[in-house]
């Protein structure tokens, strides 16, 4: 199973070096199953057991891109993994914006945990699959280093996850798409979890706030 924490915008470069360090210990040898994705500020420049992911990135190597972060900087850290298409990230671009993305980090040979996920108004007049397939057909599905994370977005930061039958015709659909594994997120607790990692074609999460706490996540992770 693959467990990965979206840490958002929270955590400091000083809250996430303790954080590493709890989880460094904890897990004890390099796992590639765990993913965690710090603000780029927090960036830990030492081998970690876990796999330290980028929430965001810019599709250039460096250049004249204010405020931007490109593969340069993710090499410093030795980043190799990276987060595309968070629907909080969406909201900010388009679909070609996101292509480049998954070109240039395929490109360069980084593991990719893609995001899609549909809000409620698309899952009440049932055009959920409709929805997710177009924004899987920008992506190659092919792709061997290549995650995705099913996130409905009526569910993130809701308490909620969605209905196990909803993920479960989710997963079922992806994966006559394609062999990657399939993650799950929106909601993820210690409630919830280990029925939604029984769901078929559920290869792990993808987890917000109940992973903020290192101690949580470990939680989690050790169901
Ligand atoms: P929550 O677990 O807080 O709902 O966030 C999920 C998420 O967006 C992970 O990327």
């Amino acid at each position: 199973m693959i467990f990965a924490a979206n840490l958002k915008c929270n955590h400091t470069r000083a809250s996430f070096k303790i954080y590493a360090e709890i989880l460094n210990k904890t897990i004890g040898v390099k796992c590639d199953d765990i993913i965690v994705f710090p603000p780029s500020v927090a960036f830990l420049e030492k081998e970690n057991n876990f796999i330290q992911g980028a929430q965001n990135f810019y599709p250039c190597v460096n250049g004249a891109f204010t405020g931007e972060l490109g593969k340069e900087h993710l090499d410093e850290f030795g980043i190799k993994c990276v987060l595309i298409g968070h629907s909080e990230r969406r909201a900010l671009g388009d679909e070609e914006f996101i292509k480049a993305k998954f070109d240039f980090a395929k490109e360069h040979g980084y593991k990719i945990v893609f995001c899609i996920g549909e809000d409620l108004k698309l899952k009440n007049s049932n055009q959920t699959l409709d929805f997710l397939k177009k924004q899987l057909e920008v992506i190659d599905l092919d792709y061997k280093n290549l995650i995705i994370a099913y996130e409905p977005i009526y569910s993130i930061g809701s308490g909620v996850s969605a209905k196990k039958e909803d993920i479960a015709k989710v997963l079922e659909f992806v994966s006559s798409l394609t062999q990657a594994p399939l993650l799950y997120g929106g909601s993820v607790n210690g409630d919830n979890i280990k029925d939604i990692l029984n769901i078929k074609h559920c290869s792990g999460v993808l987890v917000g706030s109940a992973a903020l706490k290192a101690e949580n996540f470990i939680k989690l992770i050790k169901g």
